[in-house]
Order: structure tokens, then sequence, then C-alpha cells
């Protein structure tokens, strides 16, 4: 059955997104319904949402289409999920106090529904402790808050109070789940690291940073608090996922470690460096005529690291090999004091670096738990979710 989703749109300039949104949720095979409030019909017609949704745009409370039914009740009911984008500083306030006085305030009070809230607005009033204290309140009543974007406002600053592009609205959209891990604290790691060679230079490898982006993505889709350490630059980072930033395995271990302790669980897909050169030179190295050998020395291993230290926290590393998987993947496990450990079978199609696509196979303590087919790398990444989820109930 086609997903049923509200996208309810109030005044604000960043409206004629919510158009773009609608038409990209109803492409993908979602049924659409669109709220506007009276202040919404200023920046966009109802006629536009109204021919995208090909369904009549509710507007006002007493403007109901059905005689039979008590129309706000009736959506609530209809909703799987309800987007308010953009979402007003009025909007949320009055959510967040409990008024309801026109058809959306009513709608949202009534429906069980997941609701996403993305706020829009001016930079200071984005900026406002009442309104952050409001959305502060919605979040932990089990809305979910998105975070508004950086960069030029309509009222010509540039600041933090952007609505995301509708794009990225629909990928969350159609991703969202039951918020079956709210309240648990996830760190990912993703990606490959670089070790410098000189100012120009860097040791790399293939990863491309898909899969532990994969997992941040499910892990934040389905409630989690995520934050991202990422040696990948230039993917899109998922909605509500936090990220840092690092190049080196040194990076990433302080990034890794400063962070350790307030996690409930530690996902380490990153490709991290063995070695690193021994030294980096400070300006570019010439070449010379003949051979050259480039000294290494090895990094630090963060898994085992955290394995040292960990107190409490489900641990759970990948291991990338060529040949005799289990064996390697079950070595790992016991030598980096690991949970879970996720073998991709380099050998095996579809488990190729900067693919969309994971073959892996998933290792507890006791053994193998799992051989999975080739899947996309979110379903990879929501089966090693429901394995860690098993073991927090354990
Ligand atoms: N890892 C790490 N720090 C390192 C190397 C690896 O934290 N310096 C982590 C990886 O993020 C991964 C796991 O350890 O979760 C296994 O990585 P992998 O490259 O498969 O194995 P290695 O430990 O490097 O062992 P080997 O090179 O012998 O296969």
């Amino acid at each position: 059955m086609a997903r049923h989703i509200v996208v309810a749109i109030t005044g604000g300039i960043a409206a004629y997104k919510s158009a773009e949104l609608v038409s990209r949720l109803k492409k993908a095979g979602c049924e659409v319904r669109v709220i506007m409030t009276e202040n919404a019909c200023q920046f966009i017609t109802p006629l536009t949402l109204e021919t995208l949704s090909g369904y009549p745009v509710v507007t006002e409370m007493f403007s109901a289409k059905s005689h039979h039914e008590v129309e706000h009740i009736s959506w609530a009911k209809w909703a799987d999920s309800v987007i308010i984008a953009p979402a007003t500083a009025n909007i949320i306030g009055k959510i967040a106090s409990g008024i309801a006085d026109d058809f959306l305030s009513t709608f949202i009070m009534a429906t069980k529904a997941t609701v996403v809230i993305a706020p829009a607005m001016n930079d200071q009033m984005y900026a406002n402790p009442i309104l952050q204290r409001n959305l502060a309140l919605l979040a932990d009543l089990g809305y979910r808050v998105l975070e508004a974007d950086y960069g030029h406002l309509a009222c010509g600053t540039s600041g933090k109070g952007r609505m995301p592009e509708a794009e990225s609205l629909a990928d969350y959209m159609l991703n969202l789940s039951e918020p079956d891990l709210t309240g648990l604290k996830i760190m990912v790691t993703a990606g490959p690291t670089r070790e410098a060679v000189d100012p120009v230079r860097y040791l790399t490898n293939h990863s491309s940073g898909k899969m532990g982006y994969a997992i941040a993505k499910r892990a934040a889709a389905r409630g989690a608090e995520v934050l991202l350490i990422s040696g990948a630059k230039g993917l899109t980072v998922p909605w509500g996922v936090k990220v840092q930033y690092i190049d080196s395995a040194e990076e990433m271990y302080q990034a890794v470690a400063e962070n350790f302790d307030a996690q409930n669980v530690v996902i380490k897909a990153a490709a991290v460096a063995d070695y690193r050169p021994k030294e980096c030179a400070p300006e570019k190295i010439k070449k010379q005529d003949g051979a050259w050998a480039l000294e290494l020395e090895r990094t630090k291993d963060i898994l085992a690291a955290l394995g040292e230290q960990k107190n409490g926290q489900i641990l759970v590393g990948f291991a990338a090999e060529t040949e005799n998987v289990a064996q390697n993947a079950q070595k790992k496990l016991q030598k980096k004091n690991a949970d879970l450990i996720i073998a991709n079978n380099l050998r095996q199609e579809g488990g190729v670096f900067g693919k969309d696509t994971n073959q892996v196979t998933i290792y507890n303590r006791n053994g193998q738990i799992k051989e999975l087919p080739v899947l996309s790398k979110e379903a990879v990444a929501d089966e090693i979710l429901n394995q860690v989820k098993i073991l927090l109930k354990n």
C-alpha cells in the first residue's frame, strides 16, 4: 500500500520548496495530502499544491469538503507521517504550548503519525532561546526536529535558518522508520584516512565511506543520536546526523576517543590506514633518479584501543578480507574485544568499494550469526542495527 504523507506548509518564504517536496514524494509512489495555513497561502497558491498532490488542499478549519467526517480527525488517522515544511516559529510555539486554533494545529494534536518538523526562519529568530527551548521540548516528546541549514536567507543575511532542500527532505521522509533506537547514542566512523607524505601527497585506500554513511542514516532515521566521524569528504550528510571530519588515523583516534564515553554504541566502518609515513616532509619531496623507499610506521589500532577501554558500550568492527573470511573475522572479534564483526568479502561480487550494495556476514562472540545476500548498503545497515539492538536487550 502506498505510504500516506501529509505535507503541512506554514507561512515562510521557503514554502516554494515544498512544491518540489510534494512532487518528489508523489514520484516516489506516496499518496500526499497538503495542509496550508492562511499565511502559507501568501507565499504559494493552494492550486499549485492541489495540482501536484492530486488532492484538495485544506487551508481552513471550516472549509471541510466532506460533510460526513470531522476532517482534521480523518486526516489525522489517514496519515502515516507528517512533515511541517517550512515550520515557522509560530507553529512550533503553538504545538509546544498545546494550542489548537486552526486546521493544522488541531490536526497535529490529533494525529498519532510521526511528525517531522523542518524549521525555516531568520537566523536571529532561529537562535532565539524560546524557539530553541520549544524545539528541544518537541524533540523530547518524540517529534522529529530537523536542523535548519546554514546559508543565504531571504532577509538578505547569511546564517542558520534555511530550510533544507526538497531533495533531502523527501529522502528523509522516504527513509523514515519506527523510532526503535530513540535514546541511544551511536558513533559511526566512515571512509578512508589520509596519511600525509608531504604537503601535496598522501597514502589512502579505496573506501568511499558509503557504508558508514548508510549506517549513520539508518540509525538517525530510527531515532538514535548519531555522531559520524568521517574521513570521506563530499558525501551528503544524512538528516539528524552530526559530522566531524578528519584526515589521518591519528585524528580519527582523537575524535573517537574524545566522544567514546558518551556513546552506547560505536560502529567502526572506516577503513583506517595501518601504516603512515614515519615523517611528513615539510616541503614537497622532489623526484630523484632511481627508486625511492618510504619508511612507514604503525598507526594506532582504534578499534582495539576502544576494546580495551570499553565500559558497557557495544563495539562493532568491520573486517575487510580477501581470504579466510570467517577465520579472520573471528580473530578480529577476539583480538579487538568487539561485540560484532561485519565481514566484507572483497573477492565477492557486490562487496566492492564505492558501490551502493554490499555482501557481508555478521559474526558475534558465539560464531556466525548471519550471512546476508547482496543488499543495498542501507539494508545492510538495518541488519547491523537489528543485531546491535539484540545485544543491547541482552
Ligand atoms: N581499525 C581501526 N584502526 C586501525 C585499523 C583498523 O580501528 N588502525 C578497525 C577498522 O575500522 C575495522 C576493523 O578495525 O572496523 C578491522 O579493520 P581491517 O582493515 O579489516 O583489519 P586490520 O585490523 O587492519 O587487520 P589486517 O590489516 O591484518 O586485516
